[in-house]
C-alpha cells in the first residue's frame, strides 16, 4: 500500500485496487499516451502503470521505462519478471510490427491480453493497398484508387496523365505520415509517382503506390473499440493538421483537436455506423482477422455521405486528448470487456460539454527544431483542463522540451468558444523558448 492513500476513502480505494490487482503496460511517449495513462489510472481497476517509454507527463501517473516500443524482447522481460496483466499499444509501430502476434505465439506471454489487432488486422494501417481491398471487399465507400509498382510502372504514368485533378498519391506502406502527396498537375503526379517508386522515396514504404481520386468535403475522425465481434462508438474528433492558421503550411502530426464534431449528429453518426462501422467488423470477422482494440476511421463527409480516407489502428493523437476526457467509462473496465469479448454487454457515456485541445511546438516544427528547453508555468489538472504532455522529458525538478509537438492544453466547457479561450489562455501562460500554437483551432464551428 503506498503512503499516498491517507485518508479513509482513499484508503479503500486502495484496497480494491490491490484486490483486482491489474498491472498495466502502456506503449508510447506522446500526448495520447499521456491522455490514456491519465485516463487509465482513474480507475478502480488500476493497481500499477508502467509506461515505456513514456514522457515527463506519465511519469504522474505510472512509472517510466527505458524501453523502446518495438523491442519485443525487452517487453516480454519486464512483462514476466513485474506480472503484467495487460498491455495497451498507443502507436501502430509495435502493432504493425505484430506485437499481438509475438504475446500470442509465446507460451508464457498468451495470457496477457494486448489491446490492439493482429498483425494482419495492423494492416488497415499498415498498407494503403490492403486497406483499399478491403473495402473494396466490402462494399465500404471510399474513393476509386489503382495500385501499381515497380512492374506496372509505365502503365501507372500513363493512368496518371489521363487522371482528373487533383491527384492524390499514397505510399503504401508506414512513411511517417508523410505518405500522401497531393498533385494538382500531371507533371508533378508523374514526377512524385516516379520519385516514389523508382527512386524509393519513402524506402520500402513506397515500392508500391494507391492512387486515388481526390474527394471534396469535410474531415472528422472515428473511432470504435471492437473485440472482433461487436464494437462501441467513442466520442467523434476534428483534429487540424496543418501548422499554420486557416488550414495552410506543412502537415504535422496535429496542432489542435475538438470533441464531439458538430456535423457529425445522430443522422450522418448512423450512415457511418451502416456503412462503414458495421461492414468493417463484421469483414474482418468474416476473414477471420483477429481484431481487439481502436478502430480510428479517418472519414470525409462528402455531400452528407462518409466516405473512408484512411484506417488506423489505434486511437489518434491528439484527438485522444479530446476524446478521453469525454468518455465517462471506465476505460480499463472497456478494456476487460474486450478481452473477455463482452463488449456488447458495454454502453459509452459522454460528457456533455465539449473539448478542445491546442498543442504547443517547438520553433521550426514539422522541419527542424531545437529540444531541450525549459518548460514553466504548467497548470495542474482541474476539473475544466488538463495539459497533456508529448515531447517533454524530466530532468531534476525542471521539464524540458524532447520533441516538436511538446504539450496540449485540453478544455471542456458547455460551449466550444468558452473551450477555445479557456485553451488559448493557458497557451499565453504556459512558457518555453520558440513556444508556438495556432490560435484558431476549431474556427469552423465557432
Ligand atoms: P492520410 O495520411 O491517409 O491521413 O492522408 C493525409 C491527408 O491527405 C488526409 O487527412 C486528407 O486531408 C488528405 N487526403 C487523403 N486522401 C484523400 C482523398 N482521396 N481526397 C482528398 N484528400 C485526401
Ligand atoms: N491525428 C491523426 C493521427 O493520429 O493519425
Amino acid at each position: 500500500m503506498q503512503k499516498i492513500w491517507k485518508n479513509g476513502e482513499r484508503w479503500i480505494f486502495a484496497e480494491r485496487r490491490e484486490q483486482f490487482h491489474m498491472k498495466i503496460l502502456l506503449l508510447g511517449s506522446g500526448g495520447r499516451e499521456h491522455a490514456l495513462a491519465w485516463k487509465m489510472s482513474q480507475s478502480p481497476l488500476c493497481g500499477q502503470l508502467f509506461i515505456a517509454p513514456g514522457n515527463a507527463g506519465t511519469a504522474q501517473y505510472g512509472q517510466n521505462l527505458d524501453i523502446a516500443v518495438s523491442d519485443f524482447e525487452k517487453i516480454k522481460t519486464f512483462c514476466i519478471e513485474n506480472a503484467i496483466s495487460l498491455v495497451v499499444p498507443g502507436s501502430e509501430e509495435p502493432l504493425v510490427k505484430g506485437i499481438y502476434d509475438y504475446f500470442q505465439q509465446d507460451a508464457v506471454l498468451k495470457h496477457i491480453p494486448v489491446m490492439g489487432p493482429s498483425a494482419l488486422g495492423a494492416q488497415l494501417e499498415g498498407s494503403k493497398a490492403f486497406a483499399k481491398q478491403f473495402m473494396q471487399r466490402h462494399n465500404i465507400p471510399t474513393a476509386a484508387y489503382r495500385e501499381f509498382s515497380e512492374e506496372t510502372y509505365e502503365e501507372g504514368v500513363a493512368y496518371l496523365r489521363a487522371h482528373s485533378l487533383p491527384i492524390v498519391l499514397k505510399a503504401d506502406g508506414l512513411a511517417a505520415g508523410k505518405g500522401v502527396v497531393i498533385l494538382e498537375d500531371h507533371e508533378a503526379a508523374v514526377a512524385e509517382f516516379t520519385q516514389m517508386i523508382k527512386d524509393a522515396k519513402f524506402g520500402d514504404a513506397s515500392r508500391k503506390v494507391v492512387v486515388e481520386q481526390f474527394l471534396t468535403g469535410i474531415e472528422l475522425s472515428v473511432f470504435v473499440l471492437t473485440d472482433g465481434h461487436s464494437y462501441q462508438v467513442l466520442p467523434t474528433a476534428k483534429d487540424y493538421k496543418r501548422i499554420g492558421e486557416g488550414d495552410t503550411g506543412l502537415n504535422t502530426g496535429g496542432m489542435g483537436a475538438v470533441s464531439p464534431v458538430p456535423f457529425a449528429d445522430k443522422a450522418f453518426m448512423d450512415l457511418v455506423e451502416e456503412r462503414v462501422i458495421r461492414p468493417t467488423v463484421a469483414g474482418l470477422e468474416k476473414e477471420q482477422i483477429v481484431y481487439n482494440g481502436f478502430i480510428f476511421f479517418g472519414l470525409i463527409k462528402v455531400e452528407g455521405e462518409p466516405f473512408v480516407i484512411e484506417y488506423n489502428c489505434r486511437m489518434g493523437d491528439p484527438e485522444t486528448e479530446v476524446v478521453m476526457p469525454r468518455l465517462k467509462n471506465d476505460l480499463l473496465e472497456l478494456f476487460k470487456a474486450v478481452a473477455d469479448g463482452q463488449l456488447s454487454a458495454q454502453t459509452i457515456y459522454e460528457d456533455a460539454r465539449v473539448a478542445t485541445t491546442v498543442m504547443l511546438v517547438a520553433k521550426g516544427y514539422p522541419e527542424a527544431y531545437e529540444k531541450g528547453k525549459v518548460i514553466s508555468n504548467i497548470p495542474a489538472p482541474t476539473q475544466d483542463q488538463l495539459v497533456f504532455q508529448a515531447g517533454t522529458r524530466a530532468v531534476g525538478a525542471d521539464v524540458l522540451t524532447n520533441g516538436g509537438r511538446v504539450l496540449t492544453i485540453t478544455s471542456l466547457a458547455s460551449d466550444l468558444g468558452i473551450a477555445l479561450t479557456h485553451s488559448r489562455q493557458t497557451a499565453e501562460i504556459i512558457d518555453f523558448e520558440g513556444k508556438y500554437y495556432r490560435r484558431d483551432i476549431g474556427f469552423e464551428f465557432v
